[in-house]
């Protein structure tokens, strides 16, 4: 999903984090984590300003279990597909947490090419957690939206 401009100088300037961590946090309410108690929320800002959350969903098959980027991703598609400009996970306390590998890939996928993610000490590009990704582009041109 990478419509946007190249250059994202102006909306970085414009990401309001403690807003957006404020949103993951309220988002990690919602967890449903019975397995591992790690409850997570993620929120994510799109190009156009809105902000867009999940929560990590557990199964008892535990290799099912949905983070919170992935909630996240299906309320972006499911509120009006468009790039994400920024992205934060936390647990329940707001502390901090960097997406895995997965959900990196899902971020990518569905991210502005400089979406910014939030790191400690400070947000780092997706494709400093995620260098040389697989894309879309990678798939054989027939099967390449
Ligand atoms: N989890 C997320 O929600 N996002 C991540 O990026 C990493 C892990 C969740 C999945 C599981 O419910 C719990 O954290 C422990 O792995």
């Amino acid at each position: 999903m990478h419509s946007g401009p190249q250059t994202m100088t102006a909306e970085a300037a414009r990401i309001d984090w403690v807003a957006l961590r404020a949103a993951a946090r309220e988002a990690a309410q919602s967890a449903h984590a019975p397995f591992s108690g790690l409850r997570v929320g993620a929120a994510g800002l799109t190009e156009s300003g809105r902000v867009v959350t999940g929560c990590n969903v557990e199964s008892a098959s535990y290799g099912l279990t949905l983070c919170a980027e992935c909630g996240l991703i299906s309320a972006l598609h499911r509120s009006g597909a468009e790039a994400l400009t920024a992205v934060v996970a936390v647990d329940a306390d707001g502390r901090t947490l960097t997406p895995c590998g997965r959900c990196r890939q899902l971020l990518f996928e569905n991210g502005h090419p400089e979406l910014l993610v939030d790191h400690e000490p400070e947000p780092l590009p997706i494709l400093a957690l995620l260098p040389e990704p697989f894309a879309a582009d990678d798939l054989p041109a027939e099967t390449n939206p």
